[in-house]
């Protein structure tokens, strides 16, 4: 898109919520707003957030170690960040780890984690995980000789067969790994199974918070889930991630360090400098989201899933593999159009300024229990508050565009 094309007036979106969003305001190829539906790829951030890390930038650009201003002032900013994060997802303010990706926090924590496996033992994963939250462990449990077990996906009721865990959690299971929710169908996964199998036989929890945190509460303490991550470009922040866990549990472990590097705390955990400016950022979508707070974005989601679902159901030629109903489920859709591939459904729909995925967005498990060939998973678009009425009008006149015959 040429840098000439003229803003978007704010007001050309319905949802109350996309002005701080600068983002939006880009026009898509057809010149009319375009639909950013791959929010479960990636959201865009406030202004507020864009502000942060540039004024970091400007203003206090330092190492955090030394004693002068801007040092100082960085240093408090990273303390600020890791209680602010704390508080966001409800976890010990002492044990906030900041890493670049999810997957490389899971994959951090799974090495030091393997250390304490024994051959015989196993990982309790779920089929509606993304791969960042499944390679990790097979690849740990395949160098320990332990083993991986998975609670299987219902395909009819796009839930967890939670009745299977009695018959996967054992005396040998050391670690129940699991999604808050799925990034491909929305699922919303029920936490308190899961921790109770696990705590009956003293495993660890591990949960992904990926898919939820820019719609729901993680809450993680209040679960009792020992260990959770999340990545702040969902949530509206800049492209970096945190774990979180009690700071008793990140001491028991020996990952990966530099010799000099912190000898308890979650600097034990980080490795080199921060990426300092996207904290920064980080704060601002923590604020953001503090201010905004969930009751009102999940009203918002809730119309624009009621809206979704009815319009899909109109559609004959489309597919929903999910639950058909605003109750369980994140506005994440997964839908298949008869006769296309979900490749070129994406393809049409973006010349249509509706930018979506194909695939199975990593949650391959998920994907194959539900029977979608994997070079094709299914067409996944993802709304959030910001999204309005005329986003979902949008994608369902664009799927409404790709009837057979149309
Ligand atoms: C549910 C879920 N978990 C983990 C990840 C990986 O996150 P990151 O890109 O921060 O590694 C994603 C990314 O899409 C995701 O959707």
């Amino acid at each position: 898109m040429s840098s000439s094309s003229a803003p978007l007036s704010v007001s050309d979106r319905t949802s109350p919520f996309a002005a701080a969003f600068p983002g939006l305001r880009r026009p898509g190829p057809d010149g009319r707003p375009f639909v950013h539906a791959d929010a479960p790829g990636g959201a865009q951030v406030t202004d507020s957030v864009i502000t942060a890390m540039a004024d970091y930038l400007r203003r206090s650009n330092a190492n955090p170690s030394r004693g002068f201003t801007t040092s100082v002032e960085t240093a408090e900013l990273i303390a600020s960040v890791r209680d602010r994060c704390a508080g966001l997802v409800g976890a010990d303010p002492g044990g906030v780890v900041f890493g670049p990706s999810s997957t490389m926090l899971i994959w951090h924590f799974a090495r030091a984690f393997a250390e304490t496996l024994d051959a015989g033992d196993n990982i309790v994963c779920t089929q509606l995980d993304h791969e960042a939250n499944v390679s990790p462990w097979l690849a740990v449990a395949r160098s320990r000789g332990a083993e991986v077990r998975f609670v299987p996906l219902d395909p009819d009721t796009f839930e967890l067969d939670y009745a299977a865990l009695p018959g996967l959690v054992d005396r040998r299971t050391r670690l129940v790994a699991f999604t808050r929710s799925s990034n491909l169908i929305g699922s919303i996964v029920r936490v308190e199974p899961l921790v109770e199998a696990a705590r009956s036989v003293s495993a660890l929890t591990f949960s992904d918070g990926v898919a939820a945190a820019a719609h729901r509460p993680l809450d993680q303490l209040a679960h009792g889930i020992d260990v959770s991550v999340c990545s702040a470009y969902k949530f509206f922040g800049p492209h970096l991630a945190l774990l979180t866990a009690g700071p008793d549990l990140l001491d028991r472990f020996a990952p990966d360090r530099i010799r000099p590097a912190a000898k308890s705390g979650p600097r034990r955990w980080e490795m080199g400098t921060l990426a300092l400016e996207s904290l920064a950022g980080l704060g601002a979508a923590v604020d953001y989201l503090t201010a905004t707070g969930y009751p009102a974005i999940a009203a918002q989601e809730r119309e624009l899933t009621v809206r979704t679902l009815d319009g899909l159901r109109r559609l004959r030629h489309v597919r929903l593999h999910g639950l058909d109903s605003a109750e369980g489920r994140e506005p994440i859709f997964a839908v298949t159009v008869e006769r296309r591939s979900t490749h070129e459904v994406a393809s049409l729909l973006a010349d249509r300024g509706v930018f979506v995925a194909a695939g199975d967005s990593y949650a391959t498990e998920c994907a194959k229990a539900l029977g979608l060939p994997p070079s094709e998973g299914a067409v996944r678009f993802g709304l959030v508050h910001y999204h309005g009425d005329d986003d979902v009008d949008r994608i369902l006149e664009a799927l409404d565009d790709l009837r057979p015959g149309g």
